[in-house]
């Protein structure tokens, strides 16, 4: 079985998406499948490369990437493309056979619906969520209200348009003030913590101008988020097999590095600081309903094959889902793999899982 593992890409995760596929291609069953790595360069090319996984690792704190040049940390790249060659300006071409493509993207242009939309219209089969679920998924505006329409619960938040912070500002400031005191504002469609500030005080209108602008260097749409007291908890699904509910792993609970104020790029995937703790220590029942909101949750926005439902355990006692990930990350320090070996799917196993799944 030919699996094409595609990873980097355009969005400003494309580094740890290259982690992402450096893990999995470690874990792969090579007996079983033969890979064909496809790195996505950040100006948006195609190429077969010949990746040592090993390579894509964060080594001393840098981060790997797929390059056009082939120099510095870059892969070796084989060009032409053998397999899949996509013409910027052309329907992308099948140019070798691919039983089944991983697209191991995160963020924007990989993990939103586009390659997915891509591989329907060239009729390959690919792990994950479909084109509306990923869609749905990445945006955290249209992600909340699919959730909180179908009954699950969410903390109370803002969107920030681009024409509303153009035309009606001090509206938009005075509606963050309503929102409390902490608040994250982030960009609506991002990953990995890229452009999130905490502002400590929802009212000091200058500090969440200066977020909303930071959060906007990624997306001219912004969220601002109302912040919970409480823990963070987090759970792996997988589509259930043979048409039957999801599976839900064990929970895990986030702990942030200290001289971390929450859970930022470097705290999740620099610092030796933070941790998980797995299972999560929580009351038999927390545990429960966190499981079952993480199937409800998945299945709220039509997901397939994974994701991670992301949740706060607030000091009220209410489980909120903060939100669901379509392409969860499979780095060393990624929860996802983590909560699925612990509940009984080694490394292995999970990526078999998946690409059955997508064959199904
Ligand atoms: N967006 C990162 C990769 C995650 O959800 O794990
Ligand atoms: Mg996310």
């Amino acid at each position: 079985i030919r699996v094409a593992v595609v990873f980097g890409g355009r969005s400003s995760e494309h580094e740890i998406s290259c982690v992402t596929a450096g893990s999995v291609m470690s874990a792969i069953d090579t007996d079983r499948y033969e890979v064909v790595p496809i790195g996505i360069t950040r100006g948006g090319d195609w190429r077969v490369v010949t990746a040592d996984p090993g390579e894509l690792a964060i080594v001393d704190g840098r981060l790997p990437s797929v390059s056009d040049s082939g120099d510095g940390l870059a892969l070796a790249l084989d060009t032409p493309a053998t397999f899949l060659e996509v013409a910027p300006d052309a329907v992308p071409r099948l140019v070798g056979r691919v039983d089944v493509v991983l697209p191991l993207l995160h963020g924007p242009f990989g993990e939103d619906g586009t390659i997915q939309g891509l591989l329907e219209m060239v009729g390959v089969r690919y792990a994950g969520a479909g084109v509306f679920a990923s869609a749905a998924s990445m945006d955290k505006v249209f992600m909340k209200a699919l959730l909180t329409g179908q009954g699950l619960k969410t903390g109370p938040y803002l969107a920030v348009g681009d024409r509303a912070w153009a035309t009606d500002r001090k509206h938009v400031l005075d509606n963050v003030a309503a929102l409390g005191d902490v608040v994250f504002v982030k960009p609506a469609r991002a990953g990995s913590s890229m452009g999130i500030s905490r502002v400590p005080d929802a009212t000091d209108a200058e500090a969440v101008a200066a977020a909303i602008e930071a959060a906007r260097l990624h997306d001219p749409k912004v969220i601002v988020e109302a912040g919970i007291r409480g823990r963070e908890i987090e759970c792996g699904v997988l589509e259930g097999l043979d048409g039957r509910a999801p599976d839900v792993s064990l929970p895990a609970e986030i702990h942030v590095a200290e001289g971390h104020d929450f859970y930022d790029f470097e705290a999740k995937y620099l610092s030796t600081g933070s941790s998980l703790s797995i299972p999560a220590d929580l009351p038999d029942e927390v545990t429960r309903r966190v499981r079952r909101l993480a199937a409800e949750a998945f299945d709220a926005l039509g997901c397939e094959g994974l994701a991670r439902v992301d949740f706060f355990y607030g000091d009220d006692g209410e489980v909120y889902v903060n939100e669901v990930n379509t392409m969860p990350g499979f780095t060393p320090s990624s929860a996802f793999p983590q909560m699925w070996a612990a509940t009984g799917l080694d490394y292995p196993a999970l990526v078999d899982r998946l690409v059955r799944t997508a064959l199904n």
